[in-house]
């Protein structure tokens, strides 16, 4: 049985009405945030990689999350994503759905997206080909085998084509893209399943400059329809798309704000931005 994403309608009684009616498959974000980290313990071997980390994600916002190498980012996102389980803690998705009880698939599948910093793609398959399979695994593979696309499903292939950029490169093969058009494909992909919080670690590693200005304007552009969580280290890239800044140190939070206030933080440079 694949736990689905449904949710109710939240707490404080009836009276406030359909507002807060949540519809099955939704995420409830009636209180504003889309993910909640609270008291979140990773311990391996006695090392705590993660030490009572809590922060809260708003929906349709763009968070960065910076620190130090080992701080922990990569390590929150597995927790997120159902990849590790903490050793306390809670981490829910909206208000009603508890991440912390679902397996990984069920985690994609509810709505969360995460992109690892290797692409991952199909090469000998062309741009369009990865995107249509990346649609039609969201089906399940025996649907697949039978399945053929529809004018509607070709026009959102278009339409994310254009979205990342590679709407000339459609009919070749993705192993002959460019590292970032690859990288660029993958977040494609992962868009073809609509996923309502997207994860990015280190997206522009290896990019070129012009790449990487090219993927702030994409990710800006996705803020608001989806909620972003982007874990860099390229501090050049973090304040072209800075919002809210998380600064992550020893498994929690050292400082959270504005990139300029941030910027400025005198234990922040000290630990990671002074180095
Ligand atoms: N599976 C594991 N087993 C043992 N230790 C681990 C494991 N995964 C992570 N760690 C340790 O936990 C700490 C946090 O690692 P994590 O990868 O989350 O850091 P990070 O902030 O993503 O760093 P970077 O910026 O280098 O990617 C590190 O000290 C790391 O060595
Ligand atoms: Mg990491």
């Amino acid at each position: 049985m694949t736990q689905t994403a449904e949710g109710t309608a939240s707490s404080s009684g009836d009276t406030v009405g359909m507002a807060h009616m949540v519809r099955p498959g939704e995420v409830d974000i009636s209180h504003g945030a889309i993910l909640y980290v609270e008291g979140v313990t990773v311990s391996f071997d006695g090392f705590k990689a993660l030490n009572k980390l809590s922060l809260a994600i708003d929906a349709g916002e763009l968070r960065c999350i910076i620190g130090p190498n080992g701080a922990g980012k990569t390590t929150m996102m597995d927790v997120i994503t159902g990849k590790t389980q903490p050793d306390a803690g809670t981490v829910f998705f909206g208000q009603t759905i508890d991440l912390l009880k679902m397996s990984e698939p069920e985690i994609a599948h509810a709505g969360i997206g995460r992109k690892f910093q290797k692409p991952t793609v199909f090469e000998s398959h062309t741009v369009f080909e990865n995107l249509e399979l990346a649609m039609k695994m969201d089906k399940g593979v025996w649907s697949s085998l039978r399945y053929r696309i529809s004018a509607e499903q070709r026009d959102r292939i278009a339409e994310t084509l254009e979205h990342i950029q590679l709407e000339s490169r459609a009919g070749i093969a993705a192993g002959l893209l460019s590292h970032g058009q690859k990288q660029w494909l993958e977040i494609g992909m992962l868009l073809m399943q609509d996923p309502k919080l997207l994860m990015l670690d280190e997206p522009v590693a290896g990019m070129t400059d012009a790449e990487t200005e090219r993927t702030a304007e994409l990710f800006l552009s996705l803020a608001g329809r989806h909620s972003l969580i982007v874990v860099e280290h390229d501090m050049d890239f973090v304040s072209s798309i800075a919002r809210k800044v998380t600064v992550l140190h020893e498994g929690r939070v050292l400082a959270e704000g504005p990139m300029d206030v941030i910027q400025n933080d005198e234990r922040v440079i000290e630990v990671y931005l002074g180095r």
